[in-house]
C-alpha cells in the first residue's frame, strides 16, 4: 500500500512540476487538461485535441488525463488557477468557493430547460462571469453541459418531500445545496465525489442527485433502484483555462484555443443531449425504476424551497446579478 501511494505520489507530483502550458524542444505548444469519468468529457476532450491540431497545423497539443486522475473538481479547479494544470472541465458548484457568484447556478429551479440555460450562459450574464473570474486566474472558454440534477435512491420511492424525511442524502460540499436538502426534508451529507460510490455501496448514505448521464456513466445502477425525475436544478460544466497558462500564449495561439474550446463545447453538448436520453433508458434496463412526479409533486418541491433564492442573495458578490437571470 505503501509503495503504492508512493507511487501514485511520484506520479502527481511529475505532473505538477512538469507543469504549465510548456514548448517542447520541437516547438510544439503541449496543455494539460483535466477531466473526469463522464463519456461527454472524453468526447469533448478528443473534439478539443483534433481541433486544435488542425487548427495549429500541430504546433499545438492536449494531453488528456482522464478519469479524475489529477484530483475531485475542486482541487483541480485550485490547481488550473495557480497554473499548474492548464485547463479543466468542473461543475460550478466546488468553483463557487473561490468565485461566489457561481452560486447563483445553485439555486433550486432557476431554469426552465436545458435551452434557456445555454443562452443564459452563452449571452451577457455568462460573459460577465467570465470576465469576473478573469480577476482570480481563470480564464473561462465555455459553459459545457453538465444537465438537470435528479435524485437516486437505494430503495425509498420519492413523490414527495414528505417522503425524503430522514433520508441520508450526498450533496456536494456547497451551503446551498445543503440548505435545499434541509428544506426538503432530507438529511443532507456532503462528500467529495470519489467517495460516493463506496458510500452508496456501503449505506453510509441512501442516495444522491446527478445528472442521469453522470449516473450511468459512474455505474451507480448497481446501488440504487430509482431514479426520481426531480430536475430540482441545473449546475453547468466550466471549461476553466488557467489565467497565467494563456497569458503565455501567442495572439495566435489564444484565438486557436478559444476556437477549439468553443468547439469542444458545441460537440459536448450535441453529445450530453444524446446520451440523456440512452442513459435513462439503459438503467431501466439494468433494473432501475424512473419515477416521474405529476404537475401537483413537482410544485411541492418548488414550494418546499422557496427560501433558498434569499440564501443565494445573500452568498453572491453581484445580487444584481441573480435579479438579471430571475
Ligand atoms: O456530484 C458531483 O460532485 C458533480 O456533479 C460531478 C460528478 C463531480 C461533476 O462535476
Amino acid at each position: 500500500k505503501f509503495v503504492n501511494l508512493m507511487l501514485v505520489f511520484v506520479f502527481l507530483f511529475s505532473i505538477v512540476m512538469t507543469a504549465g502550458c510548456g514548448r517542447n524542444k520541437d516547438g510544439v505548444r503541449r496543455l494539460k487538461l483535466s477531466i473526469n469519468t463522464n463519456q461527454s468529457q472524453v468526447d469533448m476532450a478528443e473534439a478539443m485535441q483534433e481541433r486544435i491540431k488542425e487548427l495549429s497545423d500541430g504546433k499545438m497539443e492536449i494531453d488528456v488525463y482522464g478519469d479524475g486522475q489529477l484530483g475531485g473538481d475542486r482541487e483541480v479547479a485550485e490547481t488550473v488557477q495557480y497554473g499548474n494544470i492548464d485547463m479543466c472541465i468542473v461543475s460550478t458548484t466546488p468553483v463557487a468557493a473561490f468565485y461566489p457568484d457561481l452560486n447563483v447556478f445553485d439555486a433550486p429551479f432557476l431554469f426552465k430547460d436545458s435551452a434557456q440555460a445555454q443562452e443564459i450562459l452563452d449571452g451577457k450574464i455568462g460573459q460577465e462571469i467570465a470576465a469576473g473570474m478573469e480577476d482570480i486566474g481563470f480564464k473561462v472558454l465555455g459553459f459545457p453541459e453538465n444537465g438537470f440534477r435528479q435524485l437516486s435512491t437505494a430503495a425509498k420511492e420519492v413523490h414527495s418531500p414528505s417522503d425524503l424525511k430522514g433520508l441520508k442524502v450526498r450533496v456536494m460540499e456547497s451551503e446551498v445545496h445543503i440548505e435545499t436538502w434541509k428544506a426538503l426534508g432530507a438529511s443532507p451529507t456532503p462528500m467529495a465525489f470519489s467517495e460516493l460510490f463506496t458510500a452508496l455501496q456501503q449505506k453510509t448514505v441512501d442516495g444522491q442527485d446527478n445528472p442521469f448521464v453522470t449516473d450511468r456513466d459512474n455505474r451507480f445502477y448497481e446501488v440504487q433502484k430509482y431514479i426520481i425525475e426531480t430536475n430540482h436544478v441545473y449546475t453547468p460544466y466550466l471549461l476553466l483555462m488557467s489565467k497565467d497558462s494563456y497569458d503565455k500564449l501567442t495572439d495566435e495561439e489564444k484565438e486557436i484555443i478559444e476556437e477549439a474550446g468553443a468547439y469542444g463545447v458545441s460537440v459536448q453538448r450535441e453529445k450530453t443531449a444524446e446520451y440523456d436520453k440512452d442513459a435513462v433508458q439503459e438503467m431501466q434496463d439494468k433494473g432501475v425504476t424512473l419515477i416521474s412526479l405529476t404537475d401537483e409533486e413537482k410544485q411541492q418541491f418548488r414550494d418546499a424551497v422557496s427560501d433558498i433564492y434569499s440564501l443565494v442573495e445573500t452568498k453572491v458578490e453581484h445580487p444584481e446579478l441573480f435579479r438579471k437571470i430571475l
